[in-house]
């Protein structure tokens, strides 16, 4: 068992009576997770320790979630992502309770079966046609924004690329005017890195420009998926409410972006480092679908959040209804129990992952993520070889709810 959890310390205030000393991980998890260069190898430190532990809230302050349990095994975090008789989704508090608006985002916020009811409506847009459809969108969107690269062969990967990627795609996808990326990009900073009253701010603009969008729509939509949003009927029905659309679009917003920045910055750190894998993916794009897989399971930056529902024992630990549980994705996709060397990036193991979650809210977004992601393989890997980490520079990131890398300076042979 490591010392992490372990070495004893004074028992903080808010750690409830029922949780076993033993079990409380005493590290504060953004300066751990942060200590080293490489966060996902470094959480997976904990799989030499107890499977279930409490985590604290990290003094740290920067997205460092709640204090509550923390599952380190693949099988754990798959039951309690589809055992919904025991785990439930949202919190107390809606996300948009922040900034005063009291209902849940769709679907991720509700609970089967209310939530299996929205979720049917918008299935058909995530589906492998549709996905077809923006092939071309999305491969505009990569060669755009590259384009200034062939000059220069170097890049600072997340602010020149990384982020302003799903946005733009975002945008397409909803029928939104490109025009408005700048705007999209300064309100996605400020979302996702500001301070709390940029936050607030930053979430508010978003609010209003999406409820303004979604009244225009009514009478001429701009895209298939906000025609589809806006003539959909649910099993009763009943059209969706104005606020339901607001709150859909605002989920498709927010869940695509910080996830696949994230997710397609860490791959390139990693590529960048492994030099047989880029040639071997130049010589066999064929292999970039199944690389995208085991690159995926690699780097499953995000995590996600349960509310116990009652009061009852998981693998042997007392559990009390309302109590927090946050899923680390990346532990189950590394845990040494379901993978042989599992930081070790393989493209040739058999593809299985949890990045996308699993169970009845499993990633509604997850063939357009790993579309929008093998597109930008084929095209760095066609386009710049010996893609490579700027000699003397180091990457920097950030860990919370997402792992995503804050700089990433790359450079390449001239062409
Ligand atoms: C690499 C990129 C992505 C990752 C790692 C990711 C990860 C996840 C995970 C782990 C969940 C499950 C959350 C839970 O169980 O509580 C989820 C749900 C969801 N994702 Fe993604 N996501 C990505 C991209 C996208 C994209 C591009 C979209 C859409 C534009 C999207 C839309 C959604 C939606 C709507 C849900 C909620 C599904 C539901 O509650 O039924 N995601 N995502």
């Amino acid at each position: 068992m490591s010392e992490m959890a372990t070495k004893t310390k004074p028992r903080a205030n808010d750690i409830p009576d029922h949780v076993p000393a033993d079990l409380v991980w005493q590290e504060d998890f953004e300066e751990f997770a942060t200590a080293k260069e490489d966060p996902f190898r470094r959480m997976g430190e904990l799989h030499d320790g107890p499977d279930i532990l409490w985590m604290r809230k990290s003094d740290k302050g920067l997205g460092g979630g709640v204090s509550g349990w923390l599952f380190t095994r693949y099988e754990m975090i798959r039951e309690a992502l589809t055992d919904t008789e025991n785990f439930a989704s949202g919190n107390e508090r809606n996300m948009m309770s922040a900034i005063g608006i009291d209902w849940p985002l769709i679907p991720i916020e509700l609970n089967p079966p209310q939530q299996q009811r929205y979720r049917k409506v918008l299935e058909p847009f995530f589906a492998p046609a549709a996905i077809d459809a923006l092939d071309g969108a999305i491969r505009d969107t990569c060669n755009d924004l590259i384009a200034k690269f062939d000059s220069t062969n170097s890049c600072e990967f997340v602010g020149e690329f990384g982020e302003k990627f799903p946005s733009q795609i975002f945008l397409d996808l909803m029928g939104m005017p490109r025009e408005r990326l700048q705007d999209f990009l300064i309100w996605e900073r400020g979302m996702l890195r500001g301070s709390p009253q940029e936050v607030v701010a930053f979430m508010t603009a978003i609010h209003d420009y999406l409820r303004d969008f979604v009244r225009e729509q009514h009478s001429k939509p701009t895209s298939a998926l906000m025609r589809g949003i806006t003539s959909a009927r649910l099993d009763d029905g009943q059209p969706l409410t104005e606020n339901e659309m607001i709150s859909i679009s605002y989920l498709l917003y927010i869940g695509g972006l910080d996830t696949v920045y994230a997710t397609i910055g860490w791959i390139f750190w990693h590529l960048a480092r492994d030099q047989p894998l880029q040639s071997r993916l130049r010589d066999h794009p064929e292999e970039i679908s199944r690389a995208t897989e085991e690159l995926l399971r690699a780097f499953s930056a995000a995590s996600t959040g349960r509310r116990v529902k009652r009061d009852f024992e998981f693998h042997g630990v007392k559990m009390r209804a309302g109590d927090a549980v946050t899923t680390f994705l990346s532990l189950a996709s590394r845990d040494p129990l379901v993978f042989d060397n599992p930081h070790f990036v393989d493209i040739d193991r058999k593809p299985r992952h949890l990045a996308f979650g699993t169970g009845p809210h499993t990633c509604l977004g997850l063939r357009l993520a790993k579309r929008e992601i093998k597109i930008v393989l084929e095209i760095f890997l066609a386009r710049f070889r010996n893609i490579r980490m700027t000699e003397g520079k180091q990457h920097r990131f950030h860990v919370g709810s997402v792992f995503g890398i804050d700089y990433l300076p790359l450079e390449w042979d001239p062409a």
